[in-house]
């Protein structure tokens, strides 16, 4: 089985083709960094229009690099939310357009479910399984049960942890995405200098806060401004300790939630199964190793994919899009892209809205 893949709900066009014996054919992402660079973040409609302009080259160039033709797909998947709904429309409108022309079933994919599902394109990992998915909009526990089957055990009460990275980085005069640049100026400092909050470090629940973390890196900023004045710009090596300090708080938190999650898994589904850690974030490789030893404190392990499959790719929609038409599933030609789709609500009748295999037999 052979599926193309399309990702287009943030900031990068990707295409890919991907078998459902786990194997990756292409997995083209083409980043719009210098397009939104200017501004220090997505602008959501140079996106849209980013993708418009190059994702159909980008199509033909994974079929062309996976040795196939359209004739040869067995389904056309694409994000179809949650995302900058302009950037999700343009990749849902291709995808079923391809479907259409080609007479091919359509799959709407929910990105968080293509990262959570990375892991058994990688590993092979079988069900359930525990995961931190954190990336720029999202940052949740989640218990993997099935495709399609996500129950929730905690999550972010305010900002994704992702997102404060790339607001810590901005506070820094770090380049945008911050997450990448966070973590190289970290490298060089002390992270024992800056004292910052571990927000939910102990608590009995699974739950995330970063806010508070960065709005202590922002008083921390404005109060080493003030002491270097006139200087205004901080100096090297202050900004690599503000970045090692403040990346250590989020290691250190991650680490107590994850912890505390390994147990409640075990305790819920009688086995500790290794800890799974995907999105964005988990391209950090300091935080990769904080949780390595975490898990096998708790007597697990951990499974990361590597960097470019943590970060946004297509190969992961089509992986989804893979395990979706394995089990008989596809989705309608209306399918409507949703901007907001919690991944757990994908186990309900309205999370998925109607469900069609290929021979058009409702499956609800
Ligand atoms: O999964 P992703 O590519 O897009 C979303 O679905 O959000 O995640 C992007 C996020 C950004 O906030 C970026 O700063 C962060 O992942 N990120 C990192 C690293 N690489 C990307 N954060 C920390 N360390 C990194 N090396
Ligand atoms: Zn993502």
């Amino acid at each position: 089985m052979i599926v193309l893949g399309i990702e287009t709900s943030c900031d990068e066009t990707a295409a890919a083709v991907v078998t459902a014996g786990r194997e990756i054919r292409s997995n083209l992402v083409l980043s719009q960094l210098d397009e939104h660079r200017p501004f220090g973040g997505v602008v959501p409609e140079i996106a849209a229009r980013s993708h418009l302009d190059h994702l159909d080259g980008l199509i033909r160039e994974a079929m062309e690099q996976a040795g196939i033709d359209f004739d040869d797909l067995d389904g056309v998947a694409a994000t179809a939310g949650p995302g900058l709904i302009g950037g999700v429309f343009v990749g849902v409108m291709t995808a079923k357009a391809i479907a259409a022309a080609r007479r091919l079933p359509f799959l709407a994919i929910n990105h968080l479910e293509g990262h959570a599902l990375t892991v058994r394109l990688t590993d092979g990992l079988d069900f359930p399984y525990l995961l931190l998915l954190v990336s720029g909009g999202h940052c949740q526990l989640v218990a993997v049960e099935e495709v399609g089957c996500y129950r929730r055990l905690g999550g972010t009460v305010d900002d994704a942890v992702g997102e404060a990275f790339d607001k810590t980085a901005k506070l820094l005069g770090l380049p945008y995405p911050g997450g990448p640049a966070v973590e190289a100026a970290a490298k060089q400092g002390d992270p024992a200098r800056f004292n910052l909050p571990r927000p939910m470090l102990g608590r009995a629940n699974l739950d995330f806060s970063f806010s508070g973390l960065k709005t202590a890196v922002r008083h921390l900023v404005a109060e080493v401004a003030a002491t270097d004045a006139p200087k205004a710009a901080l100096d090297r090596q202050t900004v690599a300790d503000l970045a090692a300090s403040f990346q250590a708080a989020v290691a250190d938190v991650l680490a107590d939630r994850c912890q505390r999650a390994l147990a409640i898994f075990r305790q819920s589904y009688g086995q500790s199964g290794p800890l799974v850690v995907a999105g964005g974030v988990a391209a950090n490789q300091m935080l990769r190793q904080r949780l390595a030893e975490t898990a096998a404190t708790g007597g697990s392990c951990l499974l990361a994919p590597p960097p470019a499959l943590c970060t946004d790719n297509a190969a992961m929609i089509a992986w989804a899009g893979a395990e979706r038409l394995n089990r008989g599933l596809s989705d309608p030609l209306d399918f409507a892209p949703k901007p907001r789709w919690p991944l757990e609500s994908l186990a309900t009748a309205e999370g998925r809205a109607q469900q069609t295999n290929p021979k058009g037999v409702a499956v609800l």
